[in-house]
């Protein structure tokens, strides 16, 4: 078992074990005074998953109650998340209660917002079950729902209570979601930690995650305690993101995240490298590494639709916005730039 523990405006552990699923009941009894616990899943992992937490939840002692919600982004729209408030209304949940999402990042954005809003606040457990959940999405308190017009537009930050990574639940995980979580393993490798980086790009750490995730949770850990609210250094987890987010919109979000993020990983170093700001092997190893974990890293859109496409990211304020350039495996600065600066870039 690896434990993390967060110092951020909640504090609370993460707990990586294989196996933790069947034990989350126990764990969490001594954390919470909640009589009902409400899970919240998804369509896919639900029928996967949830039996073996309701089961450690009510020989715990909670009234369980579950809620499934349909799978992918809708789940996040307005009216889904209305439904899930009047769900816990209609159950007669309390704020003393407490929720648990049992899913992706989908899931954990959806139940956190739900659980900082309802009834002004009330605790909710992560339990992520894919790779990019673990190791990013499950820590550092970010909640939110969409608006029609774009992704994550109406949420706060609300810390869980504590978040359970249990490794087992990977091997139920479709390839594609598998891979997209190597996508933000190997961004931390590249934004922080030079060895973790050789780690990935020499070994090959699938099957054997649990260190992979307690290294990167601690990564993430670390700048969410400096920099909780997103003013400075929470800003390297954007590392390929922001060329990643511009070709997710350009491909009508069919690209899976993760692959969206490898191709803006490589892109940035490509243009770091002909700048002179990283070297050309260095370059290289980050390519390589991607492709090693199946990754692309090729962006297949034209410079115009992604350039405009940039220009309409919620991060731009007063038309400037800050671009994660690597300097190395395990070093990246951030420079601020206006958008037309970002032109260059692209
Ligand atoms: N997913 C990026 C962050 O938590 O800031």
């Amino acid at each position: 078992m690896t434990r993390v523990h967060v110092a951020a405006s909640g504090c609370y552990d993460i707990i990586i074990e294989r196996g933790i699923l069947s034990r989350v009941g126990a764990e969490s009894a001594g954390l919470l005074r909640s009589e009902k616990a409400v899970i919240v899943s998804g369509e896919r992992v639900f029928p996967l998953w949830g039996e073996t937490l309701r089961a450690s939840l009510e020989s715990a002692g909670f009234e369980v109650l579950c809620y499934i919600h349909e799978t992918g982004e809708t789940a996040k729209s307005l009216e889904s998340y209305g439904a899930l408030l009047n769900f816990l209304s209609e159950k007669q949940v309390h704020r003393t209660d407490c929720l648990f999402a049992l899913g992706g990042g989908v899931t954990g954005d959806l139940t956190g917002f739900a659980a900082a809003t309802y009834q002004r606040g009330m605790p909710f457990i992560q339990i992520p079950t894919t790779l990019l959940a673990m190791v990013d999405s499950s820590v550092g308190g970010k909640t939110a729902v969409n608006l029609p017009s774009a992704k994550n537009q109406v949420g706060c930050f609300y810390q869980p209570r504590a978040v359970f990574c249990d490794p087992e639940v990977l091997k139920t995980l479709p390839q594609e979601e598998y891979r997209c979580g190597c996508a933000e393993v190997i961004k931390y490798g590249v934004l922080g930690d030079g060895d973790f980086f050789s780690m990935l790009s020499e070994r090959d750490f699938r099957g054997d995650e649990e260190p992979v995730i307690a290294r990167c949770v601690e990564m993430k850990r670390d700048i969410v305690e400096a920099d909780e609210f997103d003013l400075g250094q929470r800003r390297l987890l954007n590392l390929g993101h922001t060329l990643g987010h511009a070709a997710e919109k350009c491909s009508g979000f069919a690209l899976p995240h993760g692959d969206a993020v490898a191709m803006g990983l490589a892109a940035v170093m490509r243009q770091a490298a002909a700048r002179g700001i990283c070297s050309s092997a260095d370059c290289e190893r980050v390519i390589e590494t991607l492709k090693k974990y199946g990754l692309p890293t090729e962006l297949a859109f034209g410079k115009k639709e992604l350039f405009e496409a940039c220009r309409a990211d919620k991060k731009i304020a007063n038309g400037k916005m800050h671009l994660i350039v690597p300097e190395k495996p395990g070093a990246c600065r951030i420079i601020a730039m206006d958008t037309e600066e970002l032109r260059s870039w692209i």
